[in-house]
This record gives structure tokens, sequence and C-alpha cells, in this order.
């Protein structure tokens, strides 16, 4: 059984959390040994309750189980819905046909997007900026479109100062704190909360720093932020906020380089590492991700780390005449999800016509990388020294880290 938390937020808020590891591949796609967690929030205004998204169908007779130990069904006013993605609503149908009387309140869109699984009169939709007062508690609705559907909105609490944001802010990973203040380690929280953004969110990047500066220009600096997926931000909200913003904006991380490659038979492998080492001795900070006979890296990590990195090495055999098949499908996720106008390089390997290294860069060169160097070569017989020769072009190509 999956582990379930409730806590208090504030007074009058609570957190009803589930921790789901058994989603290995989040949207079928992305890798996620660290897991999820799915939040929805519970507000008792004194004048009836106000529910705040829910949980992925699995555990919908589980959050169903909770909200019955918590409230009589007639008691819940509504229930705020911030995304129609199914990770927050698939409790959906089996709540609302519990709480008969609660409306429900969202986008317009969200009531299309919902298809008829709700009857259309339980559905209220709100107008950007629209407020709406119950018990002592006055919530403003603030529409943040494509973070990470269309339907998007978050809600701001007024009073407690709590904004409660859906996707927006999440991370994956289990935390076993709620708290920012309780987590322990930090640093891999703020890796799997860019992880998330950059795979889920990523090809709308530009909507979080609009939703941040429309937050600012609203004058909304909540004391509390509070997500769908991962911490609840109580000690230094700005934080998670200021950590989304740098990596939408695509602030690159001076001296970081990712090199990526995928080897058939070690000619493309044993030219990636020894550029790697290269770079590392020419100040870079490297990792490497390698696709070979033996190994294949997470997607996931492979796009998280290159997302704020400066550099970006690839390297690649042709295969039947394309570049190669894994290589172009991570290309092609770069391009949607990460990037940024950072350097590239290309390295190819082949034996009687090499198009993979040309096709690639002209990839990245067409989504906004700057290509200094593409080296494409029969180099399956490549002598120790040829193999050297060519890094030191490609290291001539690239230089020095840009803060060194
Ligand atoms: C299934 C397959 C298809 C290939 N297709 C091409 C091709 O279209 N053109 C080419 O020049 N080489 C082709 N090659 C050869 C490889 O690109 C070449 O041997 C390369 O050096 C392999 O790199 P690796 O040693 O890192 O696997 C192909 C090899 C394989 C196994
Ligand atoms: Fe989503
Ligand atoms: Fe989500």
């Amino acid at each position: 059984m999956a582990g379930t938390t409730v806590g208090r937020i504030t007074d009058n808020l609570a957190i009803l959390r589930v921790d789901d590891s058994s989603t290995h591949y989040f949207e079928g796609l992305w890798e996620i040994p660290e897991g999820i967690t799915y939040n929805a929030y519970l507000l008792d205004t004194g004048e009836g309750f106000i529910l705040f998204d829910g949980w992925k169908r699995v555990y919908a007779s589980e959050l169903l189980r909770i909200l019955e130990g918590l409230l009589d069904p007639g008691d819940l006013k509504y229930i705020v819905v911030h995304h129609m993605e199914p990770d927050h609503t698939g409790s959906l149908p089996l709540v609302a046909s519990w709480a008969r009387d609660a409306k429900i309140l969202g986008h317009p869109m969200a009531f299309k997007i919902m298809g008829g699984r709700v009857a259309a009169e339980r559905f209220r939709p709100v107008r950007d900026g629209e407020e709406l007062a119950l018990g002592g508690y006055k919530l403003k609705f603030i529409y943040a479109p494509w973070i990470h559907w269309p339907e998007t909105m978050f809600t701001y609490v007024e009073g407690d100062s709590v904004l409660l944001t859906c996707d927006a802010f999440g991370g994956y990973g289990i935390p076993r704190a709620v708290f920012d203040d309780e987590c322990r380690d930090m640093d891999w929280y703020l890796y799997t909360a860019k992880k998330y953004l950059v795979t889920v969110v990523g090809r709308y990047r530009g909507f979080v720093v609009k939703a941040l500066d429309k937050l600012s220009k609203l004058g909304v600096e909540p004391s509390i932020v509070a997500p769908g997926h991962g911490l609840v931000w109580r000690k230094d909200p700005r934080l998670i906020m200021d950590h989304y913003r740098r990596i939408s904006s695509g602030e690159l991380v001076e001296g970081k380089a990712v090199v990526v490659y995928a080897s058939m038979y070690g000619s493309t492998e044993r030219l990636a590492l020894h550029a790697a080492k290269a770079l590392s001795q020419a100040g870079y900070r490297v990792s490497v991700y390698g696709f070979t006979d033996s190994k294949r890296p997470s997607i996931a990590d492979t796009l998280a780390d290159i997302a704020d990195s400066e550099l970006l090495v690839i390297a690649l055999p042709t295969y039947e005449a394309d570049p190669y098949p894994l290589i172009e499908y991570l290309v092609g996720l770069i391009c949607e999800k990460a990037s940024a106008p950072r350097r590239a390089a290309v390295l190819g390997s082949y034996s009687w016509g090499g198009v993979g290294a040309k096709a690639i860069a002209s990839m990245l060169e067409k989504c906004g990388h700057k290509v200094v160097y593409v080296g494409e070569r029969q180099r399956i017989h490549a002598t120790l020294r040829e193999v050297e020769e060519e890094v030191e072009s490609l290291l001539k190509a690239v230089g020095s880290p840009r803060g060194a």
C-alpha cells in the first residue's frame, strides 16, 4: 500500500499526500526511480470545506477513505481543479460522486477537458483574478496557462498567504519531509525538481517565467508555496521560485559540460571518452551519458543535466543513412524541452558514408544552439593518434570554460 500523509500546512489547511513508488516511467516516458507524490489540499473555512486537486486514479479510494475520516460529504462545498492531468484528477469522479453537492471550480478549459466525466451542472468556471469568499477565507484564482496544460491555474489563499500551484514549483521524488525546512538533502530535491520541470513542463518553460512575472505584478508574495508534487515551501518559497525561474529562462552554469554518445561497437565511445577526459582537464565539470550495448542511461536525467549546461558534446554513429536513432530521439527532446543558446559540438563515426553528425548539428542549430564543431569521419579503425588529433581540434574549437 502506498504511504499517505495528512499534515497541517496552516491552522485550517491540510495537505493530503500520497507517495507513488509504483510509477517507474512518469507519463510513460520519464525514468523516476525516486518516485513522485501527489499532493491535494483541504481547507476548513469554518463554513464548509474546499478540496484542491486530488490523486491519480489508482489511489482514489484511498483519498476518499481519508476524506471520509475528516468531513461529512455535505460539508465539502467546492473542489478546485487547478489542472486536469489525471495525476491530479484521477480521483475526481469518485470524490465528486461522494460529495454530491460540491461545486467543481476551474478554468473554463478544464470543463472541456473533463469531457463529461462530471455532470455539467456541477461545474462553475472561474475567471482570471476572480475571488471567492467562504467562512473566514478569501481565495483568488490566478490563471497560469501551460503549466503544464492550457487550463492550469493557481489559487492564492489570502490571509494565510498560501499559493497553491499544482505542477508549478513541484518536483519528483518522495521526500521524507513534507516541508522544505525539514528536508535533509536539499541538493537532491532541487535536482529532482529540475528534472521534473525539464521533462514535464520543459516545452512550456516560457510560461513559467510569465507566471512568475504575473505574480510579481499582482503583488503576490506567498509565505507558503504548496505544489501538487513534492515539498511544500514555508521557510523559503523564493528558493523554489527562483530555481524554477533560472531553469525556465535557460540560465546556463558556467564550466558545466555534458557529453552524450551512442556506440554499437566502441569507436564512438572511445572518442567520446577521450573528449570527456580532455574537457575535464581543460577545466570543465563534465558528465557523461553513454548509450551502448551494455548500458542505457536515463533519458530524464540526461535532459535534466543538459538543461543548464553551457556546453553539449554529442558523439554518434551513422545508422542506415541516418543519425543513430536514440541520439536523434534525444536531440529532438533537447530541442523541445531544454534548448538554449549553449555551445554544442558533434562528433560522427561512419563506415561508408557519414550523415549522422551533420544532421544532428543541423537539428541543434535550428533550435538555437551555437554549433562550434562538427567532425564526421570513418573511425572504425581509427588509431589512438587519430583520436587524439580529433579531440585536440574539438578542444581548440570549444575553448576553455566561460568563467575560467
Ligand atoms: C545497423 C548499422 C547500420 C549502419 N549504417 C551505416 C550507414 O548508413 N552509413 C555508414 O557510413 N555507416 C553505417 N554503419 C556503420 C557505423 O556507422 C560505423 O561502423 C561506426 O563507426 C560505428 O560506430 P561504433 O563503433 O561507435 O558503433 C552502420 C552500422 C550498423 C551496425
Ligand atoms: Fe501536469
Ligand atoms: Fe502533475
